[in-house]
């Protein structure tokens, strides 16, 4: 099957059929969600706290984005590839979000990128999708300003704060951005922009009328026990049938019950003879 490109993601929002995306971050998850027929996947700047383990996306870095999306190219050979670019990595000026974003298709073998900001980024897509780079944009909660909001919390259920959220959704669109990410946004807001804009949106924590959704791997897949996000839907629990698998292989370990014949390899009894022969 040829690769999605953004073409077709236009498509799917005109034909009315809903656009099914979600995180990957490694080789293998990769190639079991172009395996599934998952078209969009993304590599999040989320990686830094499911995978790396910080308390935010902030200190994700060029090397980390680059690093993951190549992973994640080698795996993928059908869906789009999304990969995020991080925190003041496109702010501080045209020429290094253009830098930024050309790495992540030429060292990473993304298609596409997506950066976080309505009206106050809208020049910086336009930079970069005229350099022949597709951009997705994200409003709403966008973790990378997390302690400018004072914490993950729903944006927009405020009159400014919707309007704001409408007009940055225009503004992306109108500077050239494919699809927009509405995080925790309330959702019949969702609705209105997702019938506004020509391009589609995709939701996460903004109700079912948005043009596709975007899951993190690790919140669908169960792989966190301790808490499940209000906007998340547990898919699997692969978290618990991780620690019952280390459970039964330590006590197979402890007991002598693994490896057996089984997961062993055997040796000419000749070859055994001659190293047992007292010399
Ligand atoms: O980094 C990420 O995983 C994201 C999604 C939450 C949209 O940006």
């Amino acid at each position: 099957m040829p690769r999605v490109t953004i073409r077709d993601i236009a498509r799917m929002k005109s034909r009315g059929e809903r656009i099914p995306m979600v995180t990957v971050y490694d080789y293998t998850s990769a190639r079991v969600a172009d395996a599934a027929e998952i078209p969009v996947v993304l590599v999040g700047d989320s990686l830094g706290m499911v995978v790396l383990g910080y308390d935010s996306t902030i200190p994700v870095t060029m090397d980390d984005m680059v690093h993951h999306t190549k992973m994640v190219a080698r795996g993928c050979q059908q869906a789009l590839i999304v990969a995020d670019l991080p925190f003041m990595t496109y702010q501080v000026d045209q020429g290094q979000a253009l830098t930024n974003a050309a790495r992540l298709l030429q060292e990473g073998g993304a298609q596409t990128v997506k950066l976080e900001g309505g009206e106050a980024v809208a020049e910086t897509v336009h930079r970069i999708v005229h350099a022949g780079i597709p951009v997705m944009g994200h409003i709403g909660l966008t973790p990378q300003s997390v302690n400018a909001f004072g914490g993950f919390r729903v944006q927009g259920r405020l009159r400014a704060e919707a309007v704001q959220l409408l007009k940055d959704a225009q503004a992306l669109q109108d500077a050239g951005a494919y699809s927009v990410v509405l995080e925790l946004v309330p959702a019949p807001l969702a609705r209105l922009i997702t019938q506004r804009l020509t391009i589609p949106t995709i939701g996460i924590g903004a109700g079912p009328e948005c043009d596709g959704q975007v899951q993190v791997l690790h919140d669908m897949l169960g792989l966190f026990t301790d808490f499940v996000p209000k906007h998340a839907k547990q898919y699997a629990t692969l978290g618990d049938a991780m620690k019952q698998a280390f459970i039964d292989y330590a006590r197979e370990v402890r007991d002598g019950d693994f490896p057996t014949e089984q997961q062993s390899f055997t040796m000419s009894e000749e070859v055994l003879a001659e190293l047992t022969v007292p010399q």
